[in-house]
């Protein structure tokens, strides 16, 4: 018997190019799931409005962060927890709950995920009301 959530199959946006969602789509602190053709399945959204697109898939146990949520400025996976800073791809908090929230375990994932494989992040800027791959970060 798995302790794990069944994997669901989401319903993601398909990316249009380098268009992946309109903006006005998601709510200021929201995020989703987009196929696009250049990097697979990514969880896109926003964080206080400021548009982001990360990897798709929890460093813990692959859970699908586009079917998570923002709380306190993070990306939470829907699973156990676990908190991404979105403009890094740090995860900041290690997983919760009653057996994955145990405090050395949750540390060593945690430092697991910032080491070998932290989460990837992609540039992003909202484009003609889209949030939109670029090639460089806003302000660089
Ligand atoms: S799968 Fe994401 S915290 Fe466990």
């Amino acid at each position: 018997m798995s302790i794990a959530p069944p994997v669901t199959s989401g319903n993601p946006v398909k990316a249009q190019g380098r268009r992946l969602v309109q903006a006005d789509v998601l709510k200021a602190d929201d995020v989703v799931e987009v196929d696009t053709d250049e990097h697979g399945t990514l969880a896109v959204g926003m964080v206080d409005g400021v548009p982001f697109a990360t990897g798709n898939v929890c460093r813990h146990q692959f859970a699908k962060l586009g079917r998570g949520q923002i709380r306190d400025g993070c990306l939470e996976c829907p699973w156990h927890r676990a908190r991404y800073d979105v403009r890094t791809g740090e995860m900041v908090s290690g997983p919760k709950g009653k057996v994955f929230g145990f405090p050395p375990y949750s540390k060593a994932v945690q430092g697991v995920a910032n080491t070998a494989a932290p989460l990837r992040t992609f540039p992003v800027a909202v484009v003609d009301g889209w949030i939109a791959l670029v090639d460089e970060p806003p302000g660089t």
